[in-house]
C-alpha cells in the first residue's frame, strides 16, 4: 500500500486509513479514544476531543483525576464495570467476576488481512493493510487483540477481535462484540433492513432518541425480521448529499445491533453476536474471535454509501470467481410443479426453457427418499429414482443434451421424524431430552453443532456433488432453531447456536472450495438468512420468496441499500401471483425480475406460443443489458415503499444505461413521471437504443427523462441509453 494511506502510528495516535474512510484513535493512559470515523482528513491538529470534565457519577480510573471517566469518553472498547455505564462490547467471566480492565500494550502491522478463524472473511487483497491492537488485563490473564484492516480503493474498513486465555482457569465469554464506536454528539437517523416472510429488507428509518435502540436476530439465523446492519447517518442526508456510516456483520446466526443515546447526548453504535444465546468456554490457552464487522462511510449520501457497500460486498466478499461472471437466467420448477413432478414433465419443462433462450436448469424441493410433500424425508439425500424415472445421472444428462445448465435443491441441515436419518440417528436433531421437539414445517434442525453431524453432512454432499455434473445448487434453509439442548452441559448449550454456525461454515467453505465452479445460491424460504457471512461463501441469495413483481419492488429497493445486484434472484412467475393472487402484465413482471439477476419460476409448457415469445424476447434482452445490471453502478430513482404508487432504478456500466419504471396502480388521471437519471456526463449525448433519439447528460439529469408508459395494460417501461 501507498505510504500515505493504510496504518500509521504516531507516537499516541493511530491511523487506519482507507481511501475514503479514516479511523483515528488515541493511547490515553492504556484506553483508546476514538478521535475520528468518517471522512479522510488531509492534515488533522487534533483539537483536544477528550471530554475533560467532571460529570459526576461516572467512574474515574485514575485516582485524583475527576475530569476523565471511561463514561463520557469515544471509545471503540466498551468495558464492563469499569464506570462506563454504556452498553459493553465485551463481558467475560473470570472467577467470580465480569469485569476486566484491559489495558493497551502494543500494537502490530500486518501486510494484507487478518483472518478470523473458521468465519468469513474478506478476501485478503495485496492493497490492504492491518492494525492489530492488543490490550492485556493482568489480573485476569487475558488478551484482547482488535484488528482493523483498511482498503486502498475503497471507504470501507473491517474489523473483528480475538481474546486469548493465558490464565490457568476457564473463563467463559458472555459477550464479544465485533465492533463498537462511540462517535460525536450529534442529530442521527438509524437506518435499518427490517421485514417479515415475503417481505423482507423493508427499508426503515428513525431518528435516534436518547436511549437504546436496537435490532436482534435470536433465531439461530440472521432471519427474515432484521438484516445485521445499521447505518447511521446525519439526520438531514438525503440520496446524494450527507454523511453515513454502514456497520455490518459478516455472520448468519443470533446478532445484536444496537444504537444508544446516553444522558450526554452521546452515540454509542454496537454490533456482534447477540449475548441473548450466548456464552463461550475458552480453557486455558485457547483463543476465541469474533466475526468480522464492515465499516462503510460515505459523504455522498445515501446513494453513495450504498454503491460503496455494493462494489466492497462485490470485490471482496463474494466469491471471486463469481464476483464479474455474468448469472445463468435460470428457469425453477418450484411454482411450476410444487412436488407434483415426473421426469417427462421436467424434460418438456426444460425444452420450452431452451427454446426460449433460458440457460439454467433448476430441479427444486422433491426429488429425493420419499418427498412426496413438505412433511417428511429430510435427510434422506438418495435419489427417488422411480419419480425421477431414472438416475439423477440420466436426468442430468438429459438437460446437458438441451444445452442447459443443471442445478439442484437442497435443504442440508434439516432433518425430518420421518425419514431413515431420524429414524437412524434421533439424536441429530436440536432438542431438550424429554421435551416435546419443537416443530416448523414440520421439520427438524440438524445439529451443526455436533462434529459427527458435520462429517456425515459434508460428506452426503460431497457424494452428490462429486459423482454428478451439477452446475449449481440451491442451498435452502426453512426454519430457525428451537429447544436447544441435546442433553450437553449448561455452558455448552449456552455455545450451541454459535457452535452451529461454525460447523455450516466448516461445511460450506469445504464445499465451495472443493466445487469451486458450482454457483450456489443461498435460501432459507426465501431472505432469511441473506447476510454477508452466507454472502461469503454463496455468490447469490433467493431474495424472498414473494415473487410477486410488485411486492418485489421494496424488497429489492431495500436489498440495495447494502449488496450488490449481482447477489440477487429475482423470477418471473405466473399470474394470479401464488403469494399475492395478484394480476401483473408479463412486461412489468419481466422488467422487475431484470433489476436483478432474471430467472423464471412458471409452468412455460401451460403457457400460449404468444407469450413464450415474449418470454423469449425478455430473455434476448435482458442478456443485452445483463453487464449493466451485474456490474453497473445503482442508482435509486424513485422509492417504491411508503405508499409510493411508483419505482425507478436507474443502472449504469462504461457506455450503457438501463432505466425501469414501474408503476404500481394504473391511474388515468396521473401525469407522466419525469425520471431525473443520475451520473451520466453533462456534456456527452446518450442515444436512446431502437430509436435516433439522442440527448446530452444534462438533460437526462436536471431536465429530466419524461417516461411515456405504451396505451394497453402496461404498467412499466424500460429505456437504455448508449453513450455516442
Ligand atoms: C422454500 C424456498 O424459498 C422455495 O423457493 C422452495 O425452494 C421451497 N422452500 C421448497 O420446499
Amino acid at each position: 500500500m501507498e505510504e500515505d494511506m493504510a496504518i500509521r502510528i504516531e507516537q499516541n495516535l493511530f491511523y487506519v486509513e482507507s481511501k475514503g474512510l479514516s479511523l483515528i484513535l488515541e493511547n490515553r493512559d492504556g484506553y483508546l479514544m476514538l478521535k475520528h470515523l468518517g471522512r479522510p482528513i488531509p492534515s488533522y491538529h487534533f483539537s483536544n476531543t477528550v471530554h475533560e470534565k467532571d460529570h459526576a457519577f461516572s467512574g474515574n480510573p485514575t485516582p485524583d483525576i475527576r475530569t476523565f471517566s471511561l463514561d463520557t469518553q469515544r471509545q471503540v472498547l466498551g468495558q464492563h464495570g469499569l464506570g462506563d455505564f454504556r452498553k459493553p462490547s465485551i463481558q467475560i467471566q473470570h472467577g467470580a467476576t465480569e469485569v476486566t480492565d484491559f489495558l493497551y500494550v502494543g500494537a502490530n502491522i500486518y501486510s494484507g488481512s487478518v483472518e478470523a478463524t473458521g468465519l468469513p472473511n474478506p478476501y485478503s487483497v495485496d492493497q490492504a493493510e492491518t492494525l492489530a491492537l492488543v490490550f492485556e488485563d493482568d489480573q485476569a490473564a487475558l488478551r484482547l487483540t482488535i484488528y482493523y484492516t483498511a482498503y486502498e480503493d475503497r471507504a470501507t474498513i473491517t474489523s473483528f477481535s480475538k481474546i486469548e486465555n493465558y490464565s490457568d482457569e476457564t473463563v467463559v465469554i458472555h459477550k464479544a462484540l465485533s465492533v463498537l464506536a462511540d462517535v460525536p454528539a450529534g442529530d442521527y437517523d438509524v437506518i435499518t433492513l427490517q421485514g417479515a416472510y415475503a417481505r423482507e429488507k423493508t427499508v426503515c428509518r428513525q431518528q435516534v432518541e436518547q436511549g437504546i435502540f436496537s435490532i436482534s436476530s435470536n433465531r439461530g439465523a440472521s432471519g427474515h425480521a432484521q438484516t445485521p446492519a445499521l447505518i447511521l447517518a446525519d439526520h438531514e442526508v438525503t440520496e446524494d448529499a450527507g454523511s453515513a456510516l454502514a456497520f455490518q456483520l459478516l455472520y448468519s446466526g443470533n446478532f445484536e445491533g444496537f444504537v444508544q443515546k446516553n444522558q450526554l447526548s452521546e452515540v454509542r453504535v454496537g454490533l456482534g453476536i447477540n449475548p441473548e444465546n450466548f456464552s463461550w468456554e475458552l480453557a486455558p490457552n485457547q483463543s476465541f474471535d469474533t466475526p468480522v464487522a464492515m465499516i462503510s462511510y460515505s459523504h455522498e449520501g445515501l446513494t453513495g454509501l450504498s454503491q460503496e457497500s455494493q462494489a466492497f460486498v462485490q470485490n471482496h466478499i463474494i466469491p471471486s470467481q463469481f464476483a464479474h461472471k455474468e448469472r445463468p437466467i435460470l428457469i425453477n420448477n418450484w411454482e411450476a410443479t410444487y412436488f407434483d413432478f415426473k421426469k417427462d414433465k421436467l424434460l418438456e419443462l426444460a425444452d420450452e426453457a431452451q427454446k426460449v433462450g433460458i440457460e439454467l436448469f433448476v430441479l427444486d424441493d422433491g426429488w429425493f427418499g420419499n418427498r412426496f410433500d413438505d412433511n417428511r424425508a429430510l435427510g434422506d439425500w438418495t435419489v427417488n429414482e422411480e419419480k425421477l424415472g431414472g438416475s439423477l445421472a440420466e436426468l442430468i444428462q438429459g438437460i446437458h443434451e438441451k444445452g442447459l445448465q443443471f442445478g439442484l435443491w437442497v435443504e442440508p441441515e434439516m432433518i425430518s421424524v420421518d425419514s431413515d436419518l431420524y429414524r437412524a440417528h434421533p439424536d441429530w436433531a436440536i432438542q431438550v431430552p424429554g421435551y416435546e421437539h419443537t416443530y416448523s414445517r414440520n421439520q427438524l434442525v440438524l445439529d451443526f453443532a455436533n462434529k459427527e453431524v458435520v462429517a456425515y453432512i459434508k460428506q452426503v454432499l460431497d457424494d452428490l456433488l462429486g459423482n454428478h455434473e451439477i452446475d449449481y445448487i440451491k442451498w435452502d434453509m426453512n426454519r430457525n432453531i428451537t429447544k436447544l439442548g441435546n442433553g450437553k452441559t449448561y455452558l455448552e448449550t449456552k455455545m450451541q447456536s454459535h457452535a452451529y454456525i461454525l460447523g455450516l461454515y466448516e461445511v460450506v467453505s469445504y464445499l465451495t472450495e472443493k466445487y469451486e465452479n458450482i454457483l450456489f445460491e443461498s435460501c432459507s424460504g426465501g431472505g432469511g438468512r441473506n447476510d454477508l457471512g452466507m454472502m461469503r461463501y454463496f455468490p447469490q441469495v433467493w431474495a424472498s420468496d414473494n415473487t410477486d413483481a410488485i411486492a418485489r419492488l421494496p424488497i429489492q429497493y431495500g436489498s440495495s441499500y447494502l449488496y450488490p445486484t449481482i447477489s440477487m434472484g429475482a423470477h418471473v412467475s405466473a399470474v394470479p401471483n401464488h403469494q399475492m393472487g395478484r394480476m401483473t402484465p408479463l412486461e412489468t413482471r419481466g422488467h422487475v425480475a431484470m433489476m436483478g439477476n432474471l430467472g423464471y419460476e412458471l409452468d412455460l409448457t401451460s403457457l400460449p406460443q404468444e407469450e413464450l415469445d415474449r418470454i423469449a424476447a425478455q430473455v434476448a434482452h435482458y442478456k443485452t443489458i445483463r453487464p449493466l445490471v451485474q456490474f453497473g453502478k445503482h442508482y435509486r430513482l424513485i422509492n417504491p415503499s411508503q405508499g409510493s404508487n411508483q419505482a425507478a432504478v436507474q443502472f449504469t456500466y462504461q457506455d450503457r444505461t438501463v432505466v425501469t419504471y414501474v408503476r404500481v396502480l394504473s391511474t388515468v388521471e396521473e401525469i407522466e413521471p419525469t425520471l431525473k437519471l443520475k451520473g451520466l456526463e453533462e456534456d456527452a449525448l446518450y442515444r436512446l437504443e431502437g430509436t435516433d433519439q439522442v440527448y446530452s447528460g444534462a438533460e437526462l439529469m436536471y431536465a429530466g427523462l419524461t417516461v411515456v408508459l405504451p396505451q394497453g395494460d402496461f404498467l412499466s417501461k424500460q429505456y437504455v441509453f448508449v453513450k455516442k
